[in-house]
């Protein structure tokens, strides 16, 4: 989501005639766009500020910018100890950019982080300047409504809103003119989109529609609001890619009660349930967190034991980490030790590979389709890509280019990644 922000935020300044430099050393304005969603993602900003002032050190017209959630959440403490910032600007008020930016010329600082009811900057074409040229993010909504106990995103990025259907469609249907092969619709709910005459699933299937060669994905799916029309649409359209991630976060009733996240268990198990039996063979992902206030061990076992029975893909796995104002930080005790923690997310890490590497032997010895999305890393002579359930497989370049459609038969696997052989 802070990728296609970024897009968003280069297309503000690119539109006043600015552009988009690889290089800290050239620029004259370094925008650093953060996250709150952790304490060491806000850990990881004031070491990158400590550098940009040795930068502004050998070129003092150098103007330095902090935006995005560590902007709205820490206003005052990054104008008031932090020297080197000039700008300090909240998710929603993008547009403002290159007002703020006259007013730093004219020796004040710029400021900004008023949440907004509306912003969804529908209709600013995002700038992709790090792009594979195959592969594109689409913001269908902003902000959330959920409040789940232990996140600071709904006060960082604000109420939900969706963005217009057309504005939406207009930009996949550029994306296409423009060579890209694959979409993921963004939103931190994409389940409650909604516009009238508009749900999510109708959303997807009108993205489907527009050419059978563009992929669509989606992010993030939430266990309460699942739908199975969704699911439905998913089965119909053969670009709709059959990867789902429905973050459970633990596998306790009671901690998820706790969380707020107001499904249980055997509620999230229904949905699974669900996808199942509409989509087989679709890979699930999930986001898990280990240590939420008060967790037992037995919490703990919980999740490991959802972890097997659902047999996820793969997972984005935390440690809980306590977020000032939060309902957790001002009503629970974060008193789980951090070595408990430690470990418990280490059991969650050992369990995840072994089911991630159990997830691709069906894929072994049988031919896939896979989407090329760029050079290996390891091999100028070996592309990437992804399968329709969004496993990586890096297999052997031969005639083949980024952005086509390849057959490919993996011989072998990691973890992470299926491996075709020459
Ligand atoms: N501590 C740890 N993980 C968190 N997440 C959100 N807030 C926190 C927190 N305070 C995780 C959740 C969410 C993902 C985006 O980040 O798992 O789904
Ligand atoms: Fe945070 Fe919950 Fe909203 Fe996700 S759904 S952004 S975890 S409040």
């Amino acid at each position: 989501m802070n990728v296609n922000d970024s897009e968003v935020v280069a297309s503000v300044l690119v539109n006043r005639g600015y552009t988009v430099c690889s290089e800290p050393q050239t620029a004259d304005l370094i925008l650093v766009n953060t996250c709150s969603i952790r304490e060491n993602a806000e850990q990881r900003i004031w070491g990158r500020l400590a550098e940009f002032r040795s930068l502004k050190r050998k070129n003092p017209a150098l103007m330095v910018g902090v935006i995005g959630c560590m902007a709205e959440r820490l206003k005052e403490k990054l104008i008031e100890q932090e020297q080197v910032v000039d700008l300090v600007v909240g998710p929603d008020a993008y547009r403002e950019l290159p007002n703020l930016v006259q007013m730093v010329k004219s020796g004040q600082k710029g400021v900004n982080v008023e949440l907004s009811r509306e912003e969804t900057y529908a209709e600013i074409e995002p700038v992709r300047y790090d792009s594979n040229g195959v592969s594109a993010f689409v913001s269908i909504m902003r902000g959330c409504n959920n409040m789940c106990a232990y996140c600071v995103v709904p006060y960082t990025r604000g109420a939900e809103r969706s963005r217009s259907s057309e504005s939406i469609l207009n930009e996949v249907r550029e994306l296409i003119k423009a060579g890209y092969k694959e979409v993921t619709l963004l939103g931190q709910n994409v389940d409650s989109y909604s516009e009238p005459g508009c749900s999510f699933a109708q959303l997807l299937e009108k993205v489907a529609l527009l050419s059978p060669d563009m992929r669509v994905r989606f992010s993030t799916s939430h266990p309460k609001d699942m739908s199975d029309k969704v699911l439905h649409v998913m089965a119909k359209y053969r670009n709709i890619c059959k990867s789902i991630h429905l973050p459970a976060q633990s596998g306790s009733t009671r901690i998820l009660e706790l969380m707020n996240r107001t499904y249980t268990r055997e509620e999230y198990l229904e949905r699974i349930k669900a996808i199942r039996a509409v989509l087989p063979g679709c890979s699930i992902s999930t986001d898990l967190i280990a240590g939420f206030c008060t967790e037992t061990e037995e919490d703990h076992q919980q999740t490991l034991s959802l972890m097997r029975e659902v047999g996820y893909d793969f997972a984005f796995m935390f440690i809980y980490s306590e977020r000032p104002n939060t309902k957790a930080a001002r009503r629970y005790k974060d008193d789980v030790s951090e070595e408990v923690k430690a470990r418990r997310l280490n059991e969650i890490i050992v369990l995840q590979n072994e089911l991630s590497l159990k997830g691709k032997q069906p894929y072994i010895g049988k031919t896939v389709e896979v989407l090329a999305e760029g050079y290996s890393k390891k091999s100028g002579e070996k592309l990437y890509g992804r399968t329709t359930q969004n496993q990586v497989v890096v297999f052997p370049k031969g005639d083949n280019h980024i952005g086509d459609y390849v057959m490919v038969a993996p011989a072998r696997c990691t973890s992470a990644t299926l491996i075709a052989e020459s």
